[in-house]
């Protein structure tokens, strides 16, 4: 844990809200991270035209260089109450692997948890995000109007049965 610390310090990494100063270089680290648009897949589906939650998106600078990214995008579960979604999440590929990832995600949380958030949801790498305290049990009913695979939707929750109560498919913010 000590090593962490050290090795991100001398990084000098601050992780701050986004602003529109950062918006053209996060759009060129999404671009460069992702594969490009794929329609037939969940987030896309779930993601594409709904504006990201902008107070929980934040930026990882490192000498005023946009060096990670992470936004939350809402949806709505199958009882209709809106949820979050974390992702894009995306780290600059010659930086990858020193935490930089971990921490714009537990920073995230840990607003969200501050905010009284119930929960979040993330289709994403299963092992990543299960060390992030993601658990794929508490999503388990929850289905997806697309492709997830290779990747997996995983759940946390604050409050009880915000996640785990549901049963049914994932919707777009602006479903009817
Ligand atoms: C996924 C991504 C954000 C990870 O960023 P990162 O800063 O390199 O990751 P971290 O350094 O925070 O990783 C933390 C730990 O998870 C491990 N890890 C990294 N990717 C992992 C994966 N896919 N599965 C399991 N563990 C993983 C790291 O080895 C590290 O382990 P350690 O604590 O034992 O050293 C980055 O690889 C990326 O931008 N990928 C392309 C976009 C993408 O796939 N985003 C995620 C889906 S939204």
């Amino acid at each position: 844990m000590i090593g962490f610390f050290y090795s991100y310090c001398m990084l000098n990494i601050t992780i701050t809200q986004e602003t529109l100063g950062h918006k053209t270089e996060r759009d060129a680290l999404i671009t460069a991270c992702f594969a490009k648009p794929q329609p037939e897949r969940a987030a896309y589906r779930l993601r594409q035209g709904i504006a990201p939650i902008a107070a929980y998106s934040s930026v990882a600078v490192q000498k005023n260089r946009v060096v990670g990214s992470i936004r939350f995008t809402p949806m709505l579960l199958p009882d209709k109450t809106e949820v979050l979604m974390l992702g894009p999440l995306a780290v600059d590929p010659l930086l990858r692997g020193q935490h930089i990832g971990q921490s714009l995600v537990q920073h995230s949380l840990r607003q969200l948890q501050q905010d009284n958030l119930a929960g979040v949801i993330v289709i994403g790498d299963a092992g990543y995000f299960t060390a992030l305290g993601f658990d794929v049990a508490l999503s388990q009913n929850l289905t997806l109007p697309g492709i997830i695979a290779p990747l997996t939707l995983l759940g946390l929750e604050w409050q009880a049965g915000f996640l785990s109560k549901q049963n049914g498919m994932l919707q777009r913010l602006d479903a009817d």
